[in-house]
């Protein structure tokens, strides 16, 4: 294979970030040592997937992981029509076949426990003589080459920092290979149970789903409120783990309900909290990202508890998701944390909007879908 960054415009170019810059350089250090012809590469991307494009552009045969279906599709852009990077959009790497080499961007904000699953997924995806490069955005981390010495002796490890001016925005990348690394694989999953009018209720999460290991005081809240009927067809968006979906499949009986998220990981743990309730008959759970929803038009009942950040345009999507899944008549229950802009926005999309504070600052709104 030829030297990966002597044809490597994506990440040289300025938007490349520092996390992206050092991932590619340690890389060509990788092929430097090892001159694999067509090695193949896991990478994962915390921004525009600029490394996997110029390692594949080089030669490489690139995976990319992404777990989000909205990112996945912003990656499909980004790379552009064509591109030689396989984006796989899954819960984890895939099994098989395993990889010469894998890259496994950090960033600080993205959860401890998520790095660490992902850290170990990403290890026991390579061959026994590949290699990890696992990179932090911070030129002085210390947290991930910790976890990595965890693994690793320290002498194994290679470290190297990029050179930014900017002390707080560079990046540290550790290189270690497969053969160095004594891989003790733990499970980040957790199995967690909550009660709905006296009925306990299993659910099951992995680290990156909200919530991860216990029930949201947003999701009680709904929960709470929300109002069930027999043989109400019910769509939750936005689900994670699924604790509000399973509360409704079990409220009343023949309940029906569709549960869309749009990461992965939410979709596998809703079904495995199906399952654990033996609620698989009546709990159905979608990726999707752009709102769409089944059979819209034909649900009676909308629930959802949207994220609180992005500026409220998820919660639009979400508004304008449970506008087009309701039948007319069909009731939302949406819980939030700004009664003000709820007040002043369902109404954009239902007709008799009402709002209710609740406890610990949350709010919930309630609306008719319209004749339109
Ligand atoms: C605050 S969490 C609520 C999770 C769950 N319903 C609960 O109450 O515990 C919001 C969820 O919305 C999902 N989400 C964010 N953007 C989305 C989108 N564009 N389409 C579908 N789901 C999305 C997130 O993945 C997350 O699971």
């Amino acid at each position: 294979m030829s030297d990966p960054a002597a044809t490597n415009e994506p990440a040289d170019e300025p938007l490349a970030p520092p996390i992206e810059r050092l991932a590619l350089e340690a890389a060509r250090r990788v092929f430097a040592d090892h001159q694999p012809t067509a090695p193949r590469v896991l990478a994962s991307s915390t921004s525009r997937g600029q490394t996997a494009a110029a390692l594949a552009q080089a030669g490489a045969d690139v995976t990319l992981l992404e777990l989000e279906d909205f990112r996945a599709a912003l990656l499909r852009d980004w790379l552009g029509e064509g591109s030689p990077v396989r984006l796989v959009c899954d819960t984890d790497p895939p099994a098989e076949p395993k990889f010469e080499l894998a890259i496994l961007p950090v960033r600080r904000d993205g959860g401890a426990e998520l790095a660490r699953d992902l850290l170990q997924g990403f290890i026991a995806a390579l061959e026994e003589s590949g290699t990890l490069i696992a990179v932090a955005d911070h030129p002085n981390d210390s947290w991930l080459g910790d976890q990595l010495r965890a693994l690793a002796d320290a002498k194994a490890i290679r470290r190297y920092q990029s050179g930014e001016a900017d002390a707080a925005s560079g990046a540290t990348a550790y290189v270690v290979r497969r053969s160095d690394i004594r891989l003790r694989v733990r499970d980040f999953s957790c199995e967690f149970a909550f009660r709905d009018s006296g009925r306990l209720i299993r659910a099951f999460s992995r680290p990156g789903v909200f919530s991860h290991r216990r029930l949201d005081l947003g999701a009680r809240r709904l929960i709470d409120a929300m109002q069930i009927a027999a043989g109400d067809r019910v769509v939750d968006i936005g689900c994670g783990a699924g604790v509000v979906a399973l509360a409704a499949a079990l409220r009343a009986a023949d309940v029906q309900v569709t549960a869309i998220d749009s990461a992965t990981r939410a979709i596998e743990c809703t079904r495995r909290g199906a399952k654990l309730n033996g609620l698989e008959d009546r709990i159905t759970a979608i990726l999707s990202s752009d709102g769409s929803v089944p059979e819209s038009g034909s649900y009676d009942v909308a629930v959802a508890n949207p994220p609180y950040f992005a500026h409220f345009r998820i919660a639009e999507l979400f508004l304008q998701a449970a506008q087009t899944a309701l039948r007319p008549g069909g009731q939302l229950w949406i819980v939030g944390k700004q009664p003000d802009w709820y007040q002043s926005n369902v109404p954009r999309w239902f007709d008799r909007v009402k709002l209710a504070r609740t406890g610990g600052g949350y709010c919930i709104a309630t609306g008719i879908r319209p004749n339109l």
